[in-house]
């Protein structure tokens, strides 16, 4: 047996230990950001599970044939724009398993046009069936090549915006989103005219639920972000009392910022609302549990996906929409607030970082319970931090209580 054989072996042993022991009202304790377990036991049941994900929007692919490439979890994914909507593949070989496709985006020049793997050239088409190997004459001539094909993950599309699970049985999107949700998706992002701007990544140094809590977690609006504070950002209230987002663990807030006049700022720009001449304007943020944001923010559209990196680094992935008829003045000022105030790189998101970093520490110390996670001594007071309670409570029916084939909520 190899030592990698020997080593999944003591994980999956580990995994199946922890899930066998598990007390369901367990409070959310440290070792849920750094144990490798755990994280192993998330990557199955969550991000290889029946969850749904936010993979990207209809508007990044110009014509049928352009893909791009993603992942969930560990799975390195291919997602294809075909006339009728977008198809999902597993990124990987069924011949012998190396990567197929590499990058981040192409087009097949048509869609008779494949996907080659350089290894042992075998080729797969727009249905992700082998269509040719290489040395076709050491095969015999009944070899059945499209039974050979790459794994196809589930896809939804609401609202434009495409959703991807490699679970065997995710709910029906609808569901799984309700209706709030749904008409939410429908109304930003839903038009024809949307625009793709583009991405921006970084690397977040905490374990990626420390980043989806934060989206959760109002209270630190305004005590850690000085922007939102000069903002004047009229306190978010999480909609906690819709039942579809209590059940499966997602969160939804609508908010409205009152700009002031004056802003003592070397440039106070970066606040400013070109496209609504009284200055005030409505702003939602919403998760998708486990980890797919929607925000609407100042003038920036944006889905955010949260992409683990290891147990203790995360990927955030801030893809950017305008609006095609947006005049260039106005294009330029999207961008520039994304990329400077609201994306991964942005004053907001530096603050995160900050923050994040710090409870990541903080996380590697003893094993212990916090006040403001819901642990069963405290329970949760403040309305956001019923929300953060909401996500963990989706989390433990998902990681521990599922069955093994990765279970929504
Ligand atoms: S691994 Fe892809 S062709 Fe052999
Ligand atoms: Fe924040």
């Amino acid at each position: 047996m190899t030592d990698d054989k020997r080593s999944a072996e003591r994980v999956g042993g580990a995994v199946a230990d922890m899930l066998g022991s598990w007390d369901p009202r367990m409070p959310i304790e440290t070792r849920l950001f750094t144990d490798p377990v755990v994280h192993r036991a998330e990557l199955e049941r969550i991000f290889h599970g029946n969850c749904w994900h936010i993979v990207g929007h209809v508007s990044e692919f110009g014509e049928e044939g352009a893909y791009k490439l993603h992942r969930l979890g560990e799975v390195p994914l291919i997602v294809l724009r075909v006339q009728d909507g977008v198809r999902a593949f597993v990124n990987s070989c069924p011949h012998r398993g190396a990567q197929v496709v590499r990058g981040t985006r192409g087009k097949l020049g048509s869609l008779s046009a494949s996907f080659k793997c350089i290894y042992h050239s075998w080729v797969y088409n727009a249905e992700g069936s082998a269509s040719g190997v290489g040395r076709r004459q050491g095969y015999p001539d009944d070899f059945p090549m499209g039974e050979h094909c790459l794994p196809r993950a589930s896809v939804a599309l609401v609202g434009g915006v495409i959703f991807a699970s490699l679970g065997k049985n995710p709910p029906a999107i609808d569901d799984y989103l309700g209706r709030n949700l749904v008409g939410h998706l429908n109304r930003l992002y839903g038009s024809n005219e949307l625009q793709y701007l583009g991405v921006q990544r970084a690397i977040f140094q905490c374990n990626w639920k420390l980043y989806v809590e934060n989206i959760y977690d109002s209270y630190h609006a305004v005590t850690l972000h000085k922007g939102f504070k000069l903002m004047r950002l009229r306190k978010a209230a999480p909609q906690i009392d819709d039942s579809n987002i209590l059940r499966f663990g997602h969160y939804l807030s609508e908010y409205e910022v009152d700009l002031p006049d004056r802003i003592q700022l070397a440039n106070p720009e970066i606040f400013e609302m070109r496209s609504r001449s009284d200055g005030v304007s409505s702003h939602l943020i919403s998760n998708i549990f486990p980890a797919s944001q929607l925000s609407q923010q100042l003038e920036v559209l944006a889905l955010r996906c949260v992409v683990p990196r290891g147990v203790e680094a995360t990927e955030i992935q801030f893809h950017v929409y305008g609006r095609k008829g947006d005049a260039a003045e106005l294009r330029e000022h999207q961008l520039w607030q994304a990329a400077n105030f609201l994306g991964p790189q942005g004053l907001i998101n530096l603050e995160d970082a900050a923050a994040l970093a710090r409870l990541q520490v903080s996380m590697r110390g003893r094993s212990r319970e916090f006040d403001g996670r819901g642990g069963l001594r405290f329970p949760a007071r403040r309305a956001d931090e019923k929300a953060i309670d909401n996500f963990y409570g989706a989390y433990r029916r998902v990681v521990f209580e599922s069955q093994s084939d990765g279970g929504a909520a």
